[in-house]
């Protein structure tokens, strides 16, 4: 079975390399994401894959919104994006900002890994307090952009999208927030919660008062998708990109001072993420590969118990615009994680999608 998958995958790879010389930097889908990079890895690996499928022409990165308050977070994802050859990519920053560092104090094992890609590899923005507020970067971002066009990807905390929900017209746009998220976003993916029922961090772990209103005041209208935590911590990444990657690459050095002790592996939760926010179900034939994620559920919706983040799905048949993600029918953790790995050994000055 792994056999006649990858066979299937690098046949499939010849044939989008041969076809993909029309894919133009930049003009692929519209995303903004939101991000908690700083207390996992896992969000320098979906920095990297939008990056690189921006630069091969199926993304279209038009922001990056920082929802943690240490001042190294935008600072790195600004580093990620220039190391990639996008230095213009905008990143906002939560006020206010603090000096925290992370600190692994639930296991002793892993590192800080966000101050160190910042100072390594400046980006363009290399001080937090120069960065606009993810509210205001949002409502600019979202008012230039097509009307349905855009699809949100949230990788961590809710804050910000609450805050632009509450947000109120200014003289960027005489749309609400609200309103603004109605006319502009063809679709919210969520790292977030666990499905059917459960609890996980993203929701519950720092904010679940933002949790609990983006989730109750999100427009009826555009479809969410909900990548939850139990898809992403079956699928472990980084056990090709130790051996592969040189010594400078910095998503593979991110990767080694977090999880520590010569390792690279962990779990895949905010890649899988992107990849479908940017490649749908649908489009994973456009980097030549079978489709690799489906629905799980037909019909329903999410709720959230306010007072600790928990969530549960209601099965409705009325509503038939929210999702939550499983691995494709025949599609095992590691294709998936082959897949992950790719992007993680990619060189930044590459411009075909796959190594
Ligand atoms: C962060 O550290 C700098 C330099 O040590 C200090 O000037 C600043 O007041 C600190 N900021 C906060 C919010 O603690
Ligand atoms: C960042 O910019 C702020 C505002 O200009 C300034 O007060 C602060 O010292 C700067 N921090 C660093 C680390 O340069
Ligand atoms: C975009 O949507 C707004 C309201 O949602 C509508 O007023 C406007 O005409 C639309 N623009 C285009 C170009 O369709
Ligand atoms: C969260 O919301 C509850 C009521 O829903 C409120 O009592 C509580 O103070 C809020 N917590 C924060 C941190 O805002
Ligand atoms: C796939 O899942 C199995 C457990 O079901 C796990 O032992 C293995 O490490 C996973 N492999 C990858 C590449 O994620
Ligand atoms: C897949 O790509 C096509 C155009 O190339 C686009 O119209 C479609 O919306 C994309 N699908 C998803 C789910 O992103
Ligand atoms: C969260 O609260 C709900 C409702 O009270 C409860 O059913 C659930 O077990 C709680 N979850 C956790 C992890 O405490
Ligand atoms: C919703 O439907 C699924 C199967 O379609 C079932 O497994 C689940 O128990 C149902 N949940 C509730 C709350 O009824």
């Amino acid at each position: 079975m792994g056999i006649s998958i990858s066979t299937a995958v690098l046949l499939l790879c010849w044939l989008a390399n041969a076809t993909a010389a029309k894919a133009t930097k930049g003009q692929g889908q519209p995303i903004i994401i939101d991000t908690d990079l700083f207390g996992d890895v896992d969000d320098v690996g979906a920095l990297t894959i939008a990056n690189v499928l921006h630069n091969c022409g199926l993304a279209d990165l038009r922001g990056i919104m920082i929802n943690t308050p240490s001042q190294y977070g935008a600072p790195a994802a600004s580093a990620i994006c220039s190391y990639f050859g996008n230095k213009n990519v905008p990143v906002a920053a939560l006020r206010p900002i603090t000096n925290a560092s992370f600190f692994d104090d639930w296991e002793y094992v892993r590192g800080e890994y966000a101050s160190k890609i910042a100072y390594n590899w400046p980006g363009s923005l290399t001080n937090a307090s120069l960065a606009p507020t993810p509210v205001e970067l949002y409502r600019s971002v979202l008012a230039s952009a097509e009307n349905s066009s855009l699809h949100i990807i949230s990788i961590g905390f809710l804050t910000n999208l609450a805050d632009l929900l509450r947000s109120e017209a200014d003289d960027v746009s005489p749309l609400t927030g609200t309103e603004l998220l109605e006319a502009k976003v063809s679709e919210l993916v969520v790292m977030g919660g666990r499905y059917p029922s459960g609890w996980e961090y993203n929701f519950g772990g720092t904010d679940p008062n933002s949790t609990t209103y983006v989730i109750e005041h999100w427009p009826k209208t555009v479809p969410v998708t909900f990548s939850g935590g139990e898809l992403g911590s079956t699928v472990f990444s980084g056990q090709r990109p130790l051996e592969e990657s040189p010594s400078d690459s910095l998503p593979v050095s991110a990767y080694q001072w977090y999880v520590g002790r010569g390792s690279v592996t962990r779990e895949a939760w905010d890649p899988i993420t992107v990849l479908y926010g940017i490649l749908g179900l649908d489009n994973f034939t456009k980097l030549g590969v079978w489709p690799m994620l489906a629905y799980a559920n037909e019909y329903g919706y999410n709720t959230i118990t306010a007072s600790n983040g928990s969530n549960a799905w209601v099965n409705d048949t009325s509503v038939r615009n929210q999702h939550w993600l499983k691995l494709a029918d025949g599609v095992t953790n590691t294709s998936m994680a082959w897949l992950v790995d790719n992007f993680l050994v990619h060189p930044p000055g590459l411009s075909r999608c796959l190594v």
